[in-house]
This record gives structure tokens, sequence and C-alpha cells, in this order.
């Protein structure tokens, strides 16, 4: 069969370039080895799909090059999606963040993104592996389990490594080494952390516990949400965001109440309260578990009359800076992302096309290319696979 344009992975960003590259005329084929197509947007958000954020920019992104991004986002927008996505009266509103989830199920966007293909005259294979890709004189020849197909460009967009029960595979990174491309060390991202020996003996029984809002913070980066305490570690969207900047054995600091200055409110509290155990007093800031917990770990906890100004002070900068010892990541099997991936410099950022093989094109999860939790990658997985169906 020839084709002008194989795309392979009906992913957010596949099937967002097949619908561009069909509206232009061109004859697309997308493939994929999966059951269904668009099996993580079906997943994400709960089942509703955070389909994009209204405040996305560049600042949002992760990669090695953090202009390379700039170009597409701008390109295809937020509000390009959300046009396509009232087009199809799909009913959707903000969480929280700028969060733009659908009212009823990812379904919906998966349907739409079908029916615009369709609309197209995009062809869409699942149950369909790939086994061997060559370049050839015109175009490139790619074997399938259902035969050989010809294509002028190649499109890759097989997403990258987290969840694979999903059907996520080093396909794409494998694709580019063979073509010569460089690939960029890849993790997981925005992923629960675990902790060992005694750090997860002292707090494994709190699984459940939340707080509806830390500040974790790494480096300079931090991020204000909630964080949940699990049977592994700690998780909760705080966590997950500042994942995808801890490295192991970096420092990562909890701020525990950071919209509350917690010295002067246990100041407050003392002349209240004054014959309260500590443990106690703060466990109407902290969940009462966990306010147990770190008196009895590390703050210790006497009557508050018994203390002074400077030690109540002390106390909250310490809740302010608390120092979780992590001692590594739940790994792809929960991640929401692969960071790294493909690397930019061999990419154009206008295009996304190889700047070693010309037709070959890279989009999505498989660039190194990765947002912060909150619609920002399915953002990405648009414009990016925007960006190359305006040309392949
Ligand atoms: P994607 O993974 O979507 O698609 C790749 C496709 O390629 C898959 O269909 C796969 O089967 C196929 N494939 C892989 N290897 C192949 C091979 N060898 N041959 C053929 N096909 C192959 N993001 C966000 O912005 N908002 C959200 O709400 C969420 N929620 C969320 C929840 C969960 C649980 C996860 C795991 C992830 C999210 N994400 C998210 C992230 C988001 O799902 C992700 O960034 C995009 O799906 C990436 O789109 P891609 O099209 O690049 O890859």
């Amino acid at each position: 069969m020839k084709v002008d344009v194989l795309v392979i992975g009906a992913g957010a960003a596949g099937l967002m370039c097949a619908i561009t590259a069909g509206q232009r005329g061109r004859h697309v084929l997308v493939l994929d080895h999966a059951n269904k197509p668009g099996k993580k947007i079906l997943m994400s958000g709960g089942g509703r799909c955070n389909f994009t954020n209204l405040g996305v920019t560049p600042a949002q992104y992760l990669s090695a090059n953090p202009h390379f991004c700039k170009s597409a986002l701008a390109r295809y927008t937020q509000w390009d999606f959300i046009t396509l996505v009232e087009k199809h009266r799909i009913a959707y509103h903000e969480k929280e963040l700028g969060q733009l989830f659908c009212d009823e199920s990812s379904k919906l966007v998966v349907r739409m993104l079908l029916d615009e293909c369709a609309a197209a005259g995009v062809r869409v294979e699942t149950s369909c592996a790939v086994e061997k890709v060559r370049k050839t004189e015109e175009g490139f020849a790619v074997l399938t389990a259902k035969g050989e197909v010809h294509a002028d460009s190649l499109v890759i967009a097989s997403g990258g490594l987290s969840i694979p029960s999903m059907g996520a595979t080093g396909f794409g990174y494998e694709l580019a080494r063979q073509f010569g491309h460089n690939v960029l060390p890849t993790r997981a991202g925005l992923v629960p952390l675990t902790l060992s020996g005694k750090h997860l003996e002292h707090y494994q029984d709190l699984a459940g516990v939340a707080l509806p809002v830390a500040e974790t913070r790494v480096d300079k980066r931090h991020f204000r949400a909630g964080l949940l305490f699990t049977h592994r570690g700690i998780s909760g969207p705080s966590i997950l965001q500042i994942s995808s900047y801890w490295q192991p054995g970096g420092d990562l600091r909890v701020d525990l109440s950071p919209e509350q200055d917690i010295g002067d409110w246990l100041v407050a509290q003392r002349a209240a309260r004054p014959a309260a155990e500590l443990r106690n007093v703060l466990g109407d800031l902290l969940p009462r578990r966990l306010a147990q917990r770190l008196c009895e770990l590390w703050l210790g906890s006497k009557p508050m009359r018994q203390y002074r100004d400077a030690e109540l002070h002390d106390t909250g900068a310490r809740l302010h800076d608390w120092p979780i010892v992590a001692s590594g990541t739940e790994g792809y099997r929960t991640a929401e992302v692969t960071l790294g991936g493909v690397d930019t410099d061999e990419l154009s950022s206008a295009t996304m096309q190889s700047k070693r093989v010309p037709g070959l094109y890279f989009i999505g999860e498989v660039v190194d290319v990765t947002g912060w939790l909150g619609g920002y990658n399915f953002q990405w997985a648009w414009a990016s696979g925007h960006a190359a169906g305006e040309v392949a």
C-alpha cells in the first residue's frame, strides 16, 4: 500500500497530526499496535481528560532546549483546541489553575478526534504492529503485521514509556537511533515518590492522609497543591509536579502550611490554649495523625505554655521546610509522562521534521519536551502534531 503520510501511534499527537495533514488533502494512514486509539486520552484526567490549560506558556515545559516548544505552541494554542472542542459541543469546565476537563467523559475527546479523522479522509488501523522501517529513495517502507506500507512522510507519534500496560513502548526512541538521532536519557515524570527504610516505616501507616495545600520545593522550583501519603511514599499533585525536577539523592523540601505563618499561629494558640500540648494544637492545622507523628519523630511535644516565642517560631520554620528523603519514584508503571527523549537539536521547531532524514517527523511525548501536570502535555501533543501535520 502507498500513502502520502504514515503516522505511527494513534494517540493525541498522532491523531492531531493526521487530521491536519488530511485536511490538506494528504492521503494519511495512522497505525497503532494497541487494540483501540487514544487509550491514554481515555484514562486521562480520571476519565475526564484534562485536555488543555488556559495558561499554557513555554515556561511550563521541561526540555534540554527550553525554546524548542515555543514555535509550535504559538501556532496551535489552547484557544485553537478549545474552539475544536466547542465545535463538537463537548461540555467542559475549569477545575483549578486553568485546567480544562470534560464535564462527561474523555471518550468524547477520542470520538471528536476520530470524527475529524473521518472527515479528513484519514484511515486509522489498530492492532497493527510495526516490524521494520527502512528508508527508500522516495520515502519510507514500513513493514507491519498487515503488510508493507510505503509513505512519502513518516511521523513518529508513539509516545513515551509511561504505563506499559496501556501500550507504551520504546519504539520511537529505537527508531530515532536507527536513523542516527540522539536520544536524551529518559526517566519517569509526574510520578509518585517512594520512601524506604526508616523513612517508609515512619510514614507508611499514614497512607491516605492528605494535605489540601502543601508547597514542594527542589532548588528554585516550587509547586503549591495537594499532597498525599501512600503505602509506598508520597504523592498528590504537588509531589507529581516536583517529581519532574527531582533527581535521586536530591534535596526535596515541603512547606506543610504555605498559606499561614505557622510560628505566628502557634504563638497565638499558646495565648488561647496554654495547657494544650503542641501535638494537639498542631492537629488543628495539619491532619491530626501527621501532626502526632511529626511531634513523636521530630518536634517533641509539651504544653504550649512551656514554649518560648523563639521555640514556636523555630517549630514553625521546620514545618515550613520539612525535608523528605525520597528513595526513588514509582517509575513508568504509574508515571504520567516520560522526561527526555528524542533530542530537539536535530528537529525543526517549526515542523518537527528531522534535520537528518527529510520526511521523518517526531511529535508528542517521544520528543524531549515534557509539560507540567494540568493539561500541558496534551497541549504539546496537539501543537506538535499540528505543526507536523501542516507540512508532512
Ligand atoms: P500517546 O501515548 O498518547 O500515544 C502513543 C500511541 O502510540 C499509543 O496509542 C501507543 O499504543 C502507540 N504505540 C506505541 N508504540 C507503538 C508501536 N511500536 N507501534 C505502533 N503503535 C505504537 N496529559 C494531560 O495533558 N492531561 C491529562 O489529564 C493527562 N492525564 C494522564 C493520565 C495518565 C494516567 C497518563 C499515563 C498520562 C496522562 N497525561 C495527561 C499525559 C498524556 O496522556 C500524554 O502526554 C499524551 O498522551 C502524549 O501523547 P502522544 O500522542 O505523544 O502519546
